[in-house]
């Protein structure tokens, strides 16, 4: 188990919490952004097991000031995702996740579609070589995601199956620390759980405003709610966060 799984499994068991917080807030300037999520990140810091941090972060604070976020996070005891779903050929994503891996991410989403051989093969072996995690994407949360994760598609002996079920397959293969299944559809989240078993953390984005159920999602097999907006909007993201909390712990 990689350091990173370990460690979002520690901050679960010690907040009884199973929601990652999505950081994606936008503000008008780099001072003010680096502010409000540093202060929505102490405000939830104990009510979540993992932080989650967005490629517009990145863009609009650049790499080093995101480290320092990342390190606070460290010093609250809480792992970071970087979720830059990683699509490139794989000399160019391994420069990527290094960049990520060095800024101190502890774990990063990556594009399943890229396929592992000179794609995605490069990232998995950095991941492992530092200890940290990587969550391939198997089911996106959005509408559209049906035209690809959900079409039908002829596997090598010729029977139809969903793509989503041939990348749960695949990425099961690959032994990573968790992949990413959209909560907005709890019959993939339960087809899915049945294909990697019970021992694979499935990672669920698109409660609330997207109309996912926190419960229903649980219930379906998934083992972390990521959340945003729902938290990060709110008036009182502390609140916020204990009160979701404790949906998926009762
Ligand atoms: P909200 O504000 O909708 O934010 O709670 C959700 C967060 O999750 C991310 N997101 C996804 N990430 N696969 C992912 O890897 C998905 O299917 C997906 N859907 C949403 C989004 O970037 C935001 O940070």
């Amino acid at each position: 188990m990689s350091r990173f799984r370990s460690e979002v499994e520690k901050a679960s068991r010690e907040r009884c919490s199973r929601i990652v917080l999505a950081l994606d807030i936008l503000e008008p300037s780099k001072d003010r952004l680096y502010e409000k999520a540093l202060w929505v990140m102490r405000e939830a810091s104990e009510n979540v097991c993992c932080f989650k941090i967005g490629i517009p972060t990145v863009l609009k604070l650049g790499l080093s000031d995101v480290s320092r976020l990342v390190e606070e996070a460290h010093d609250m005891g809480l792992p970071v995702i970087m979720d830059c779903k990683l699509g490139d050929v794989g000399h160019v994503n391994k420069m990527m996740a290094i960049l990520y891996f060095e800024a101190g991410f502890d774990a990063l989403t990556v594009n399943t579609l890229v396929g592992f051989e000179g794609g995605l093969d490069s990232v998995i072996e950095e991941s492992k070589k530092r200890d940290r995690g990587i969550l391939p994407l198997v089911y996106m949360s959005h509408k559209g995601a049906e035209e690809t994760f959900g079409q039908t598609v002829l596997s090598k002996d010729g029977t139809a199956r969903k793509m989503y079920e041939v990348l749960a397959e695949r990425v099961k293969r690959w032994d990573v620390d968790g992949i990413v299944v959209g909560a907005t559809r709890p019959e993939v989240i339960r087809e899915v759980r049945d294909i990697v078993g019970p021992d694979t953390p499935i990672y669920s984005p698109g409660v609330i405003f997207q109309g996912g159920s926190l419960r229903d999602a649980l219930e379906a097999g998934s083992t972390y709610l990521i959340v945003g907006r729902a938290i990060y909007l709110s008036e009182n993201p502390r609140e916020e966060s204990a009160r979701l909390k404790k949906i998926l712990s009762t």
